[in-house]
């Protein structure tokens, strides 16, 4: 990975090497996938634009990206499915959620675990049915096929191939055939699916973004069978996207290129094919029993330190047969200590990189934490009021490929110094509006001035 061991500054003024537990959120880059960009840039030019040679070469290696990920997806290139070349997941949802061309009276089925990505966008142009979770954060495919025959029919399951929070991997080939046998298409969230674990190749629509698998310039796809984007109005309009244009009167070329209006990003197109093969050189069996190992380390640790909950479902230990699948994420809080103020010292005294907050996944969280009705209405009153002081949430911490054991470790004795009420170097200050915490000091990356590079987090 480009940038392993990185040293950055801490509060004390001693540079340590970056240990990156913030995988969920956003890999490091690859460096086969740095070296193939490099190599791909003297190539570099405009995509089904240009009569040039180099137009030719960045239009072939366009087109190559194109196929290897729907080889990626299980897909034949060759096949009736497209994949078109987005920015994220985000955009591949909203694409997707446009495309289907749902009635404001057609349901979507989804559940309580997804990202705001998969919730969202489904609001905009449907009704929605939820299949709930239970305490521990998981359902299984008999509450899935509960919620599709509870009427009215669905036109589509949306669900998440793995869980952004407690890195649940939700039972998907089981699901994704209980929906078929009632004639409900599928669409999976594979945004923290595909780093980790082959796509569910039966899925009729899959989104994810490269980012997330070590790839990150920008790229993301949506795939789906072509008829879905073969009629109506593409999601984007503009050049690229048509045969032929009058002043009142437009003839739009066939997908995929219709789906993509505007210059494509062949560099993103390029990196993503890059991060397919780098992963398909390490295998999947090695990446699901390096992270499947990490996974137990990192639960196990830190649920052995007093005053450390971490929520949702435990991974499967080797030959116990109980438990859930899981990725290495474990979402955690500390008794008596704000999470943002856990995730803050982490970074500022210890230079580990984790996230904090409610992780994009509201419901989610809210059902984790156990939150009632009256507390969730006071949070909302805060935040409405411009205070995020109070709002509750959780750290998580996430790993990939390159993460080691001495990471996790390193993570699990940070977080039993803090919960043990070991006394900060420095005092920490509260940002009410954000809700972050900041060191106090003057040290090199830490003081005043430093402040307007961000946070230790987001708002949300
Ligand atoms: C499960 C899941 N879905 C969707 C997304 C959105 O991905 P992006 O931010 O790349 O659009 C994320 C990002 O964290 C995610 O974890």
């Amino acid at each position: 990975m480009v940038g392993i061991g990185q040293p950055v500054p801490c509060v004390d003024g001693v540079d340590r090497d970056y240990v990156d537990l913030d995988a969920a959120a956003s890999t490091a880059a690859s460096a086969f996938v740095r070296t193939k960009v490099d190599t791909f840039l003297p190539w570099y030019s405009s995509v089904h634009r240009g009569a040039g040679y180099k137009s030719r070469v960045a239009t072939a290696a366009y087109e190559d990206a194109r196929a290897a990920v729907l080889r990626f997806a299980g897909r034949d290139p060759q096949g009736d499915d497209i994949a078109v070349f987005c920015r994220n997941t985000t955009e591949a949802i909203n694409h997707l959620a446009y495309r289907l061309r749902l009635s404001p009276d057609d349901t979507v089925v989804t559940t309580v675990v997804e990202h705001h990505a998969n919730l969202l966008p489904w609001a905009r142009v449907a009704r929605r049915r939820w299949v709930e979770c239970d305490a521990s954060g998981v359902f299984d495919t008999a509450a899935v096929a509960a919620a599709l025959d509870a009427g009215p029919s669905p036109r589509l399951l949306a669900v998440t191939g793995a869980s952004n929070v407690t890195g649940w991997l939700p039972p998907i080939d089981e699901i994704i055939d209980a929906a078929h046998d009632r004639g409900v298409p599928v669409l999976v969230d594979a945004a923290q699916l595909a780093p980790h674990r082959p796509l569910p190749s039966r899925a009729d629509y899959l989104a994810w973004s490269g980012h997330k698998m070590y790839a990150p310039y920008g790229s993301g796809a949506p795939i789906g069978p072509r008829s879905t984007f073969s009629e109506g109005d593409p999601f984007l309009a503009g050049g690229g996207a048509v045969d032929l244009v009058d002043l009142d009167e437009v003839i739009w070329t066939d997908p995929p290129e219709r789906e993509e209006a505007g210059s494509p990003n062949v560099v993103g197109a390029v990196a993503m094919h890059a991060a397919i093969d780098a992963l398909g050189d390490v295998g999947w069996s090695a990446i699901a029993e390096h992270e499947a190992a990490l996974a137990i380390r990192l639960r196990e640790g830190l649920a052995a330190i007093d005053g450390v909950r971490v929520l949702g479902p435990g991974p499967a230990t080797q030959g116990s047969g109980s438990g859930h699948e899981t990725l290495a994420v474990a979402a955690f809080v500390v008794t008596g200590v704000h999470h943002a103020l856990v995730a803050a010292r982490l970074s500022a005294e210890h230079a580990i990189g984790v996230r904090h907050g409610c992780f994009c996944a509201h419901p989610y969280l809210i059902r984790l934490l156990g939150l009632t009705e009256s507390e969730v209405h006071a949070y909302r009153d805060g935040v409405l009021r411009g205070d995020r002081s109070a709002i509750p949430g959780a750290v998580r911490a996430s790993c990939g490929i390159a993460t080691s054991d001495a990471d996790v470790d390193a993570l699990v004795a940070a977080v039993a110094a803090i919960a043990s009420g070991e006394e900060p170097p420095v005092a920490y200050v509260q940002d009410r509006y954000t809700g972050d915490f900041w060191p106090e000091g003057a040290a090199p990356g830490w003081s005043e001035d430093d402040r307007a590079i961000g946070a230790s987090c987001a708002r949300n």
